[in-house]
């Protein structure tokens, strides 16, 4: 096999420029992992955020951008028995992805959904992985429950919705525009709300109340969140778009037994990004094959041009799931 590969790197902290093609050895898999050489790789914010110098890889991890993508296994470590040089996966990645062979823990990855291409199946582990654990595991979210979550139209919102309306929820979305609040409706939510129009904590007040809001954006959203949950309704916080910094009454909190949370994915423990690994392919591949609920995708670009897909991102002008083809 071949001993190094095409890949982009981050050249110094800053803006979509910084990132530049490279040539690097290919990483070997150690005991437990596997290696993919990837067809497509996912996009997601937490990369920009990364090439920013505001995300910093955990211990360990490689220093490439990219946490998804999906390929073929060229390659296992010592003990790995679950899957075989030749299979087809998608997998969460611990780094990386921005290249043409990676490695990962063998538990993070997941097969292709039947009947989807390795393009989709590139875009699901990162915002299905963040999704399943912080609405369903952390959020709690329960069939009948009013559920509202900001961002609707990203990578993030897209998959929420449509998870939060199979599983039997009421969905609210906020979104920033007339079209991104159609995708939003168009993909289960009941109520799309443009923000730069409305005030969704009216609208959510006069349904009763949110039972589960996941939020991206913070700022003056904490305050604004806090006053759209019903009693023992739950906040589920998973970035700071607007920053974290914010004035808070938390007498609210006590006297209506609000549960204000949060996560994110990269840092935590292999086990459990295998738990939740495990949870995705007993409850989620199987409404994915089902044709019930899928990735949306927004647009594609060569793996050398990443630096534009990264500028699409930030621009915040696309819906759903940027990708890069790699092979
Ligand atoms: N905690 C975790 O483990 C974890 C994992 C993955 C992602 N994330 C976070 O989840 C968020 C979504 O990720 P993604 O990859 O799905 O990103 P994305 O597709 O780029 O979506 C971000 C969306 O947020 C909205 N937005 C951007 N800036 C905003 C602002 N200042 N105020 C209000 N809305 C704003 C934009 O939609 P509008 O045009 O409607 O404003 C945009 O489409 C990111 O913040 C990311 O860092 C967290």
């Amino acid at each position: 096999m071949t001993e190094t590969m095409t890949a982009v790197e981050i050249t110094a902290p800053g803006g979509p420029d910084v990132l530049r093609a490279t040539t690097r050895p290919v990483p070997e898999p150690g005991a437990g992992e596997v290696l993919i050489r990837l067809a497509w790789a996912g996009v997601n914010r937490p990369d920009a955020l990364q090439r920013a110098g505001m995300y910093a890889p955990p211990p360990g991890a490689s220093d490439l951008p990219g946490l998804e993508g999906a390929g073929e296994i060229v390659a296992v470590g010592a003990g790995v028995s679950d899957w075989s040089v030749g299979d087809h996966v998608c997998a969460l990645l611990p780094g990386g992805g921005y290249a043409q062979y990676v490695t990962t823990p063998a538990a993070h990855c997941l097969p292709v959904p039947a009947g989807m291409d390795l393009r989709e199946a590139a875009c699901l582990p990162e915002t299905f992985f963040t999704v399943w654990s912080n609405v369903f595991g952390r959020g709690a979210l329960r069939g009948g429950e009013r559920f509202l979550v900001h961002g609707g139209s990203s990578g993030i919102g897209t998959t929420a919705i449509q998870l939060a309306h199979a599983f039997g929820a009421r969905v609210f979305a906020t979104a920033g525009s007339a079209e991104k609040c159609a995708v939003c409706e168009r993909l289960g939510a009941e109520r799309a709300i443009n923000y730069r129009e409305e005030d969704f904590v009216e609208v959510l007040k006069a349904e009763g109340g949110a039972d589960l809001i996941l939020d991206m954006v913070g700022g003056d959203y904490l305050p604004r969140n806090v006053k759209a949950l019903a009693d023992d309704g739950r906040l589920v916080q998973i970035a700071f778009l607007q920053g974290p910094k914010v004035e808070l009454n938390f007498a609210q909190v006590m006297m209506r037994r609000l549960t204000i949370t949060g996560s994110t994915l990269r840092p935590q423990s292999d086990l459990v990004k295998a738990h939740i690994a495990e949870g995705l392919r007993t409850h989620v591949w199987p409404l994915i094959e089902a044709g019930r609920v899928a990735p949306v995708m927004d647009s594609e670009f060569p793996l050398e041009q990443a630096a534009a897909a990264h500028q699409r991102m930030e621009s915040s002008a696309h819906v759903g799931k940027i990708v890069l083809r790699v092979a």
